[in-house]
């Protein structure tokens, strides 16, 4: 007789990444949007939701101002709708010129004080990127990049280069059953069994990337996947 160990359910009480806060990036549209969202990660068991907006030169060009006022919005919204869930702000910034001022001039919102989440284009590898993850270095933040299975561009040994930065690692949960497609999929079982990856998010846009989270959630493969990995969400 053949026995299989049966693989324990990921818990995560902390997200990392998501597009929640209504109306200013290509997240969520309305503020009921956002309220249903969020009452089916509390269904998820999520008791920390850390908001990620696109911080994007050339098309959300978010202040932090106007994130801080959207995030205040929706933490009173949740209050008023009895919605127990303890949510901040953070952003999701992309790694363009403007990314390189906001350091300088120390216009960021990291999340616990210190942790930068930041993207890369999806279209052309970036150059040079060390300098400027020295720069955030040496203003004391530590880099987290989002959903690393994305980048087309990327293999295992720049996923080393990068480790070798002290580059943190956010897959995002559903690339794992293909819902950007197979080259992602196989990135994510890549890094994964590398042990690569640092922190799992949400990286929530709207209704059908939940649908996605929550078969991720029940998937035996995500869950096998992970099941051996050092996760970090419980630390922020
Ligand atoms: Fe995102």
């Amino acid at each position: 007789m053949i026995f299989f160990k049966k693989i324990k359910k990921i818990e995560l009480k902390t997200d990392i990444h998501s597009h929640l806060l209504p109306g200013i990036d290509d997240g969520v549209k309305t503020i009921d949007e956002s309220l249903l969202l969020i009452k089916e990660y509390i269904n998820l068991g999520y008791k920390k939701l850390i908001i990620t907006p696109h911080v994007m030169y050339d098309s959300y060009n978010n202040s932090t101002d106007l994130i801080l006022e959207k995030i205040n919005y929706l933490k009173n919204e949740c209050f008023k709708n009895n919605l127990n869930i303890e949510l901040e702000v953070s952003a999701e910034y992309n790694f363009d010129e403007e990314f390189v001022e906001r350091i300088e001039k120390n216009d960021l919102l990291p999340i616990n004080k210190k942790y930068i989440l930041f993207e890369f284009s999806f279209y052309q590898k970036p150059v040079n990127y060390e300098n400027i993850i020295f720069k955030l270095k040496s203003k004391g933040y530590i880099p987290i990049l989002a959903h690393p299975e994305r980048y087309r561009y990327f293999d295992l040994e720049d996923f080393k280069s990068l480790k070798e930065l002290e580059v943190m690692f956010q897959c995002n949960i559903i690339s794992s059953i293909g819902f950007y497609g197979k080259t992602p999929q196989k990135k994510f079982k890549e890094l994964a069994k590398n042990k690569m990856i640092d922190f799992l998010g949400s990286d929530v846009h709207s209704f059908n990337y939940m649908e996605a989270l929550k078969i991720s959630f029940n998937s035996s493969s995500f869950n096998r996947l992970v099941s051996n990995l050092h996760i970090k969400n419980s630390y922020l």
